[in-house]
């Protein structure tokens, strides 16, 4: 039905537009999670030489748990929000001792590791193992909330959950590495925050904001 026409419309953008990423060549794991966790608050075209120096020096889980902290925080330095640093050193050194050095791809033992929370979890199941967990961050809240037109505030738990599950329904109706990319990707380029380029959009037919009028309002957010 329609999350399905959605899915295959946003893959088939995808392959047409997609930049080239350096962590888009690689379905690595260990190089998926240390690429989303320095995504996280951090700008694509800042994170570029920061990944490429830092998987040159730690190309994998043991390089990274067998190297000096120091070492670590010193290529992470520019990027800010060393925990993130941390945590990942601290996540590959379980890693090493508890999984054989390789990033596990069940669920619950990914969560268990330090610093993996909700999003970076759907984004290693996702992109990585090709699994179907919904990653949903800022842009793909963004995406969701104006193609199915939704009027509460996004920040609101139950509204993020009901988005979660829309978003892994849509990733069983396609390839779940793909499309996770594909609602980023639109967000990034497409759906944007102010002046959203319509005219451009793949799916732009069946977008409930567009009919309604409502892109520039959506998403909503809780009063702060
Ligand atoms: N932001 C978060 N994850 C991303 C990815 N995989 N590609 C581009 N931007 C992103």
């Amino acid at each position: 039905e329609s999350l399905a026409a959605f899915a295959h419309t946003l893959e088939a953008w995808y392959e047409r537009a997609r930049r080239d990423l350096p962590w888009r060549r690689t379905d690595d794991p260990y190089a998926i999670l240390v690429s989303e966790t320095m995504l996280q608050q951090t700008r694509v075209e800042t994170v570029i030489p920061y990944y490429q120096r830092f998987m040159e020096r730690f190309p994998t889980p043991v390089h990274l748990a067998d190297a000096d902290t120091d070492d670590v925080l010193k290529m992470w330095e520019g990027l800010g929000y060393y925990r993130r640093a941390r945590n990942l050193k601290a996540a590959m050194e379980v890693v090493r001792d508890r999984h054989g050095g390789r990033i596990p791809a069940r669920p619950d033992e990914l969560r268990a590791l330090p610093g993996i929370g909700p999003y970076t979890l759907g984004a290693v199941l996702s992109i990585a193992f090709n699994q179907p967990h919904p990653a949903v961050d800022g842009n793909v809240l963004r995406v969701m909330s104006r193609y199915c037109g939704i009027e509460e505030p996004v920040d609101l738990p139950s509204v993020k959950r009901q988005i979660e599950r829309d978003v892994a329904e849509m990733l069983k109706r396609g390839t779940p590495r793909v499309l996770t990319q594909a609602l980023m990707e639109l967000g990034a380029l497409v759906c944007t925050p102010k002046k959203p380029r319509c005219a451009l959009c793949p799916v732009a037919a069946g977008c409930a904001a567009r009919a309604r009028g409502l892109t520039d309002v959506l998403p909503k957010r809780l009063p702060k």
